[in-house]
């Protein structure tokens, strides 16, 4: 029998380096540090608190979480390990790359110890167990369940029994906040003006490729850009979707004064547009469906310079590798932030800031 041949791979070469491209958005967190004042009081209301919803954040939180998250970033050294001795447990129902892993990152980095759930079917769930009373059973095991589950119930089933914290890392169709709170934060990384009301700068221009009422990251994301709205000139929803947005959805954005226009021409758009947004993945079920397939960004995509391009991931055929090696792509960074933010978060949650 023949042996497989290996991939032709550089097995001799060094691996490569962090990208340090500050094009890339690796190295914007000290511009935002520099450029906000310091003050974590927003943060107090948010300790010892469930975070289910992006509505739970004003402004003020989020911006002093990504503070956080910049300082986190830029400063490992200063982190104490403040959660030694605490235990996140993290109960994915439904497969999870990024916010399984970097959750885990995160409250490694503090110091924490994690026990995780990869398999329902591994719990008392195989045997008929409510989630209220697996929820019972945790408060004596850790101190934070993050909880993804396809079903968006779920989490308030297992929120009744609950009294240490619970944080929602994706719930169905319905919110993924902290991955909202990602996607915030590499937009402050870029551009820092957005944290401030005054800013002289121009309004950003935003394109979401996606669909607002069944995609989570999408819903979550147009909540916190709404509490953004006064340095946002447009957000521009690309669909092919007659109604891509729930019934009140549309309306409680525009309330907030997000103001929101529908297209389904994607070259004709994406010349005007300062950040680009897209996902293809909303979550049905027990399942996926892939959304919007003839919307397709590649390096030959007539993106304006110095435009962004930013995607929660998993990718699917809709963001060409081509774009990968270009200063469009932030997408890397944004889910490397999202480590720094979910530690900002978990420690704004445990009153643990450094
Ligand atoms: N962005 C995101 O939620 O990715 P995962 O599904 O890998 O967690």
């Amino acid at each position: 029998m023949s042996r497989p041949k290996k991939r032709d791979v550089a097995l001799h070469a060094p691996l490569a380096d962090e990208p340090s491209l500050d094009t890339q958005g690796f190295e914007r967190p000290r511009a935002f540090m520099d450029d906000v004042d310091e003050d974590l009081s927003p943060l107090l209301e948010i300790s010892n608190r469930p975070v289910v919803s992006a509505r739970q954040f004003d402004r003020a939180q989020i911006v002093q979480l990504s503070r956080l998250a910049a300082r986190y970033e830029t400063q490992p050294q200063v982190i104490n390990r403040p959660l030694t001795g605490k235990i996140l447990i993290s109960a994915f129902y439904e497969p999870s790359t990024r916010t399984r892993l970097s959750f885990e990152s995160a409250w490694h980095r503090l110091g924490g110890d994690v026990m995780s759930i990869t398999d329902p079917l591994s719990t008392g769930l195989a045997k008929g167990e409510s989630l209220y009373d697996i929820g019972e059973m945790l408060n004596h095991y850790g101190d934070v369940v993050v909880l993804r589950d396809s079903n968006e119930k779920s989490i308030y089933e297992m929120i009744e029994a609950l009294r240490i914290p619970i944080v929602n890392g994706g719930n169905g169709v319905d919110e993924h906040p902290t991955q909202a709170l990602a996607d915030v934060y590499t937009l402050l990384k870029w551009r820092p003006g957005l944290a401030d009301p005054s800013c002289q700068e121009p309004p950003a221009r935003i394109g979401i490729i996606g669909v607002p009422g069944q995609m989570r990251t999408v819903r979550s994301l147009l909540i916190l850009l709404s509490r953004f709205a006064s340095g946002i000139a447009e957000v521009t929803i690309v669909t092919d979707e007659t109604q891509p947005f729930d019934p009140g959805q549309r309306e409680e954005l525009e309330a907030d004064g997000l103001r929101i226009r529908v297209e389904n021409d994607l070259d004709a758009v994406l010349p005007a547009l300062d950040v680009v947004y897209i996902n293809a993945i909303a979550w049905k079920g027990d399942d996926y469906e892939a959304m919007g397939s003839r919307f397709r960004l590649h390096a030959g995509s007539p993106l304006a310079e110095g435009a962004i391009v930013l995607h929660p991931l998993a990718r699917g055929e809709e963001l060409d590798r081509s774009l990968d090696p270009t200063p469009h792509n932030w997408y890397f960074a944004q889910a490397r932030g999202a480590v720094f933010v979910r530690m900002a978060l978990l420690s704004a949650m445990l009153k643990t800031y450094v």
